[in-house]
Formats: structure tokens, C-alpha cells, sequence
């Protein structure tokens, strides 16, 4: 049987007195893709947030390669496999590419080295400027140094909240591709969080939708490609 990295019930969490997530359940499966997607402020980020351990849920349960995770501090959560590229990617702008990477491989200090390697050869453009800026790289380069952080700490699960933010088409294609051979090569889950549906849709396994911090659809992503419910609201297609 498939084995569930990420196995979550019935999860709430909000903001002060304001609940948004309201009962979210949602797996992922060792080596799949899954996405979320649905409309602005419908909660994808905040369930990113609460697995990740940087916002406590209010109830519910979340458990990571089918250990009870809840307890966990952020920093343990990295340990054990989970990672976060979050939503505005979050550099050292006034750092370099390489310290940014360096500082995603702080609990796997060990082997720095390989993972750099690692992230370089998944991301030559990264390898190239080593020494340069964060802040002076284009969008598509910050989002891969953002992911090449995050895959510095040998996750399990990969999580990346809006890929495709602000970025050219072209740039999109490119960094998709290179998360499935990611996938491929390192066997790891990825759970992407997508504003553009027809991208989330083609390279993911499965998908959930979210709207008003409830999941209002789930199933395979081919079989959501041809709802036409789905390809009516998040499609544009008639
Ligand atoms: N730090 C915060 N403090 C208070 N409310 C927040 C905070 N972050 C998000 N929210 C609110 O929570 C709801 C869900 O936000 P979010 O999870 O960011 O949605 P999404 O990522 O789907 O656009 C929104 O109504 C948003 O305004
Ligand atoms: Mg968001």
C-alpha cells in the first residue's frame, strides 16, 4: 500500500478569533504531486503555514510519514522532512545565492557541500551566480533559489506556496519541469499551491479545491481537467 507522507484531518486554524480553515482533510502519497487551488483568501496558505508549524492549529490532527506532528516545532518539522518555499519566496536579498542556500542546509550541516552541488545541478543558473545578490536576480531566478533553499534540507515533502507568482509563462514551463525531475530523481512528495488551475492541473497527480477555508472538490487531476464545473469556474472554459 501507498504509504501517506502527509496525512491531515479535520484541521482548523485561524487568525486572532477568525477561523479559516474550517475541517481541512488532505493526504499526500510518497511521490505525488498534489496541488491546491481556489480564490484569494480561501485558506491555501494558512494550511501550508499550520503543517509547516509556524501557525498552531485550533483542531484537528496532522501527521508527517505517520507520526503525530502537532507537538513539533518548525525547526523539527525540517528535520524530519518537511519544507516550506513560501508564498513571496522570502530571501536574504542582501545575501548571496550560495549563503541563502547554505542557511536552508542548516540541519543537514554535514553535507552542505553535496546538497549544493545537488541544487546547482538542478538549477545551473543558480551555479552560475554563486556570488550574485539575491536581490539582484530576475523573479524566475529568486523563486528557483527559494526552492533550491528549501530542497537544501533534504525534504520528504515539498511544499511551494504560488510557483507561478508573477512570473512569465515561458519561466513557468521550465521551473515545472525541473520540480518532476526533482520528483523523479529524489522520490519526494510535492504539495503545490497554484493560482494558475490548468498548471496545477497538468503536473499534479491530484488536486483539492479550497474555497472559504473548506475543501469543496478533490480527485485525480485528469478527472477535475474534464469536470465541468471545475472548467467552468477555475477555466474560463464554456
Ligand atoms: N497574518 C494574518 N492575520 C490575520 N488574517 C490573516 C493573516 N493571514 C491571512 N489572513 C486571512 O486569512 C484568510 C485566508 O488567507 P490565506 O491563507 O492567505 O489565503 P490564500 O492563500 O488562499 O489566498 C484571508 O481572509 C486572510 O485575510
Ligand atoms: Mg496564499
Amino acid at each position: 500500500m501507498l504509504r501517506r507522507v502527509l496525512d491531515v484531518r479535520e484541521l482548523s486554524a485561524g487568525y486572532g478569533d477568525v477561523e479559516v480553515l474550517k475541517g481541512i482533510s488532505l493526504y499526500v502519497n510518497e511521490g505525488e504531486v498534489v496541488a491546491i487551488f481556489g480564490s484569494n483568501g480561501s485558506g491555501k496558505s494558512t494550511f501550508l503555514k499550520v503543517v509547516a508549524g509556524v501557525l498552531k492549529p485550533w483542531g484537528g490532527t496532522v501527521h508527517f510519514l505517520e507520526e503525530h506532528i502537532d507537538p513539533l516545532p518548525p525547526e523539527e518539522r525540517v528535520r524530519r522532512g518537511v519544507a516550506l518555499a513560501a508564498e513571496g519566496r522570502r530571501l536574504f536579498m542582501g545575501m548571496s545565492v550560495e549563503e541563502n542556500l547554505i542557511l536552508g542546509g542548516w540541519t543537514r550541516r554535514s553535507r552542505v557541500k553535496e546538497n549544493l552541488e545537488r541544487v546547482y545541478s538542478y538549477f545551473p543558473e543558480l551555479s552560475e551566480k554563486r556570488k550574485t545578490l539575491a536581490g539582484d536576480l530576475s523573479g524566475g531566478q529568486q523563486q528557483m533559489l527559494s526552492i533550491g533553499r528549501a530542497l537544501m534540507s533534504e525534504p520528504r515533502l515539498l511544499m511551494i506556496d504560488e510557483l507561478s507568482l508573477g512570473l512569465a509563462p515561458a519561466v513557468v514551463d521550465r521551473l515545472a519541469h525541473i520540480l518532476l525531475t526533482v520528483r523523479e530523481k529524489e522520490k519526494i512528495s510535492l504539495l503545490l499551491v497554484e493560482q494558475e488551475v490548468s498548471l496545477a492541473l497538468e503536473v499534479s497527480d491530484r488536486a483539492y479545491v479550497f474555497d472559504l477555508g473548506e475543501v469543496v472538490d478533490e480527485g485525480p487531476s485528469e478527472e477535475l481537467l474534464r469536470r465541468d464545473s471545475i472548467r467552468k469556474t477555475y477555466l474560463n472554459v464554456l
